[in-house]
């Protein structure tokens, strides 16, 4: 006799379920919101073992995504497997299943694809596509936030993808730059769809009847805040909730964070609730338009929604001029490159974010030419002049003075403070103050000065590599991340000198 787990992935099986040169025959068309996917029998059905699995690429409470060849055909997926026994725990498998219809009817390619569906008597394994580039956050967060032209060609692209989604009766509910990936030609691929809502056919206005809290804190809509019960069931979520979240994303992309931050999700959802949020110096005039056209309380008041021309009335705004939305998944998309502003001007990097392991690539390799021929001339050329090599004695006597006159010695776990100085610690279109230590380890710590609290450290790398842009801006590239660093007084050449002198005597043998 078939136990629950059988009848409940059973359940799941039907449109989808696609052998993988099969193509979905509603391309383009919209599928009739009851409609049930059509099912495609697989000519043979998949099995683990017919795969060679790779890194873990995510991992949720009860499923992970996992990087897989098909020994066959050595083509590449992304596997999500998710655990029976703590799905049923968990209660989710009407979300799994919802999952699982919803990837099925999408046909577009700024989503990810459903390919496959197997399981064995643990687990169910769902075949996507690979986006191999990963998540967009990483990105955001690598290059500090996105020039105008980035943020826009992307803005584009998630429009597009959500007009669609929205026109066949399928609501997100968690849209946030961890669910949107990026492919190997970088365009995206929006994934997740654990907590999506497929519409009713009845419903007109995209208005679903009850509800609970799902998503992500900061990108939630309003009118899924209400405490109260019986208010939340009549307030519901909307395809308008995804164009929330596009504000948001939006905002986050040419900002750098998102628009409401706080230390508690409960704080959070204050301020969404008051629409609490400021736009910092330098965001875009044409963006911030649209982004107050998003964020707007009332859900039917969003640009793009129904009552307000829709998508074709969102696509006109200001900010997309000059887009070409016939063909956006054929362009090429902008070239992710750090940047930073100072006064008004943007000061770029000489590195593009082709790839993490690219740019890591590139620069292990100026390491090893410094290592090899160029370590002489390096000595020859560059006097010490931060990193000392004190007796142990001297250095006794040094750390003994360190932590009598320097106030900053708290902070720095017993280490030589080799320079110090106040920066401005750049994090997108946001600036904070910090004194940062360089000291013997090598570290490079960042104190909150006023709080008197130490915030972080720029971790070390062998990759890690400093670009000086004028006398006050340097940036600091390590491998997830570009750091922006100005220096009031004018000394960024010195400290990129004092950096690259640690980096040369830490590597060199
Ligand atoms: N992480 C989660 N899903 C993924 C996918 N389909 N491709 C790459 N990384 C992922």
């Amino acid at each position: 006799m078939p136990n629950l787990l059988t009848i409940v992935f059973k359940k799941l099986k039907g449109g989808g379920n696609k052998s993988n040169n099969q193509k979905s025959n509603n391309q383009g068309k919209e599928t009739p919101q009851t409609e049930v996917p059509q099912q495609v029998i697989q000519a043979q059905k998949k099995q683990r073992s017919d795969f060679e699995f790779g890194k873990i690429l995510g991992e949720g409470s009860y499923s992970e995504v996992v990087q897989a060849i098909e020994k066959t055909t050595r083509k590449e997926y992304a596997i999500k497997i998710l655990t029976k026994r703590q799905m049923i725990r968990e209660n989710k498998q009407k979300y799994v299943m919802r999952e699982r219809d919803v990837l099925a009817r999408l046909n577009h390619p700024f989503f990810v694809k459903l390919y496959f569906t197997f399981q064995d008597k643990e687990r169910l394994y769902f075949g996507l596509s690979l986006a191999k580039r990963g998540e967009l956050l990483p990105y955001i967060h690598k290059v500090g936030s996105f020039d105008e032209i980035t943020t826009r060609f992307y803005a584009a692209e998630i429009v597009l993808a959500l007009e669609h989604m929205h026109s066949l009766g399928i609501i997100h509910r968690d849209l946030k730059p961890e669910n949107i990936l990026l492919n190997e030609e970088w365009h995206i691929q929006i994934t997740d769809f654990g907590s999506a809502k497929i519409l009713e056919a009845d419903s007109t206005d995209g208005i679903v009847r009850a509800n609970s809290f799902v998503g992500t804190a900061q990108y939630v809509s309003p009118e899924l805040l209400t405490t109260n019960r019986t208010e939340r069931v009549e307030k519901s979520a909307s395809k308008c909730s995804d164009l929330w979240a596009l504000g948001a994303i939006i905002y986050q992309m040419s900002a750098g964070l998102p628009p409401f931050r706080a230390g508690t999700e409960y704080l959070i959802f204050q301020k969404i609730l008051k629409l609490d949020y400021v736009f910092p110096d330098g965001f875009p005039e044409k963006a911030k338009d649209l982004v107050q056209k998003l964020l707007v309380i009332d859900p039917k008041k969003r640009l793009g929604c129904n009552e307000c021309g829709g998508y074709a009335e969102l696509k006109e705004h200001q900010f997309f001029q000059g887009v070409n939305w016939e063909n956006i998944h054929k362009q090429t998309p902008p070239a992710l490159k750090p940047f930073t502003m100072l006064d008004g001007e943007e000061i770029h990097s000489d590195y593009y974010v082709d790839d993490f392991n690219i740019l890591s690539n590139s620069l292990s390799e100026d390491f090893q030419k410094i290592n090899t021929n160029e370590t002489e001339n390096y000595e020859k050329t560059h006097s010490r002049k931060y990193v000392l090599d004190p007796t142990s004695q001297e250095r006794t006597q040094l750390l003994l003075k360190q932590e009598k006159d320097v106030k900053w010695h708290q902070f720095v776990n017993g280490n030589l403070i080799l320079k110090m100085g106040l920066l401005d610690k750049r994090k997108g279109l946001f600036a904070r103050r910090r004194n940062f230590l360089l000291t013997e380890g090598p570290h490079l710590y960042y104190v909150d000065p006023e709080r008197m609290i130490l915030k972080g450290e720029i971790p070390w790398s062998r990759t890690m590599k400093v670009e000086a842009k004028n006398f006050k801006t340097f940036f600091v590239h390590t491998p997830n991340r570009t750091y922006y660093l100005i220096d009031p007084e004018g000394y960024a050449l010195e400290w990129c000198r004092a950096i690259e002198e640690m980096m040369h005597y830490t590597y060199k043998s």
